[in-house]
């Protein structure tokens, strides 16, 4: 239990880190000067410990979630089947996110095409920062 904690939260430091880095430090530089290469260099080195930090996060917190409710009342109406549900809204949200990114934005990005994908980047990052919070209600009994 402590272990899959301590995966969730290290792969937690990853997830909100990594986009944090690239909204206020990487993004910025990138439309003052339309230039794409600095948010795609950053993305491919990126990539690799990403990913696998969002699987990472899925795999241990289904896990999780499993041991505050068993899977039977994960869709119920208490405060920790709420915590369940907003952690999978937002899981769900993530993957459409990131499909879009990789499928729309990404093959044709340009100079002109940038803020769009600064948009994309402010929603990805509120969602990792929506999951920390969503996560810290767990042992405080609810969402607010
Ligand atoms: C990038 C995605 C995610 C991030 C950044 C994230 C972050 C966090 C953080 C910071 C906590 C607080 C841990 C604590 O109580 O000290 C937490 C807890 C938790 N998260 Fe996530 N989480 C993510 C995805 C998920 C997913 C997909 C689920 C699955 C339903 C999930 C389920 C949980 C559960 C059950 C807890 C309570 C853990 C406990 O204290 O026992 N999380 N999460």
């Amino acid at each position: 239990m402590r272990h899959l904690l301590f995966l969730h939260l290290l792969g937690a430091s990853v997830w909100v880190g990594g986009h944090l880095v690239l909204l206020f430090s990487v993004l910025p530089g990138a439309l003052q000067r339309r230039d794409v290469q600095p948010v795609r260099a950053f993305e491919q080195l990126y990539e690799r410990v990403g990913i696998p930090a969002l699987l990472l996060q899925i795999v241990t917190g289904i896990w999780l979630a499993g041991r505050w409710l068993p899977h039977s009342q994960w869709f119920g109406d208490s405060p920790i089947a709420h915590l369940v549900q907003a952690k999978l809204a937002l899981s769900v949200f993530t993957a459409v996110l990131g499909v879009h990114a990789r499928l729309a934005i990404i093959p044709k990005l340009d100079a002109q095409r940038l803020p769009q994908l600064g948009v994309h980047i402010v929603l990805i990052t509120l969602t990792a920062v929506a999951f920390v919070w969503v996560g810290s209600g767990f042992r405080f009994g609810g969402l607010f």
